[in-house]
């Protein structure tokens, strides 16, 4: 598909990033597998990092190409994160969590000297919004937090599994996805979703992003933050 070359082509370009000896934060979906499956080539070829993966899968892609590992309890510094992100806008704000990662990845984003997030050109967007928002919620507090944030505007949905289960996060949390259609302000609906009792992250990574890496085509094209 067009959508895999692209990704592809965006994770390999974005291995210019990762320095020898770095700690490097390793992102979730499928575009960040494929810098997994790249960093696994580059360390079989003597390349020496210490990766912390945002879930169990990425751990476990990881472990089984070869890369170290560690996690934050023994590592606070990150010199660099990769991920994918389901939209970003002009601004280079993002919404992530397509995955069910999006509390780790924004954690392991904060934590990072630099955040470079690669994409296929189906992500790029006037306004976000578009991709249903996915807010990680404890479960005693689901039904009431679905409800302030319909009183929001948007249609929620209890995010689950092919079997009709809640999907449960890697932190055991549920997720609401929540159809904006539109979300003319990011930061101020960030905002009010941290505000509420109950999130416990959403997948607004907003001023995060340092440099977007987007295949296009054949190429790859490059944004930076302003
Ligand atoms: C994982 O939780 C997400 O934030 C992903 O980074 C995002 O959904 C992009 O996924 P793909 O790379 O699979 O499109």
């Amino acid at each position: 598909m067009a959508n895999d070359k692209e990704k592809e082509a965006a994770a390999r370009a974005s291995v210019r990033f990762v320095n020898d000896g770095d700690v490097v934060g390793l992102g979730t979906g499928s575009t960040a597998a494929y810098v997994v499956r790249c960093l696994g080539e580059r360390v079989q070829a003597g390349l020496k990092i210490v990766g912390i993966p945002t879930s169990v899968r990425t751990k476990e892609l990881a472990a089984s190409l070869g890369i170290s590992l560690t996690t934050l309890d023994e590592c606070q510094q990150i010199d660099v994160a990769i991920d994918g992100a389901d939209e970003f806008d002009p601004k280079l704000q993002l919404t992530k969590g397509g995955g069910g990662a999006l509390l780790r990845e924004k954690i392991i984003a904060s934590a990072s000297r630099q955040f470079v997030v690669i994409a296929d050109s189906s992500k790029q967007v006037p306004v976000l919004g578009a991709f249903p928002l996915p807010v990680e919620v404890i479960p005693f507090a689901e039904a009431l937090v679905a409800k302030e944030i319909a009183a929001l505007g948007a249609k929620v949905n209890v995010r689950q599994t092919p079997d009709g289960k809640p999907f449960i996060t890697d932190e055991g949390h549920h997720i609401l996805d929540c159809r904006f259609g539109r979300i003319p302000d990011p930061p101020s609906l960030a905002r009010k979703l941290s505000d509420t009792p109950g999130v416990v992250e959403h997948g607004l990574f907003i001023n995060m992003a340092d440099v977007v890496l987007m295949g296009k085509g054949d190429e790859v094209v490059e944004f930076r933050r302003k």
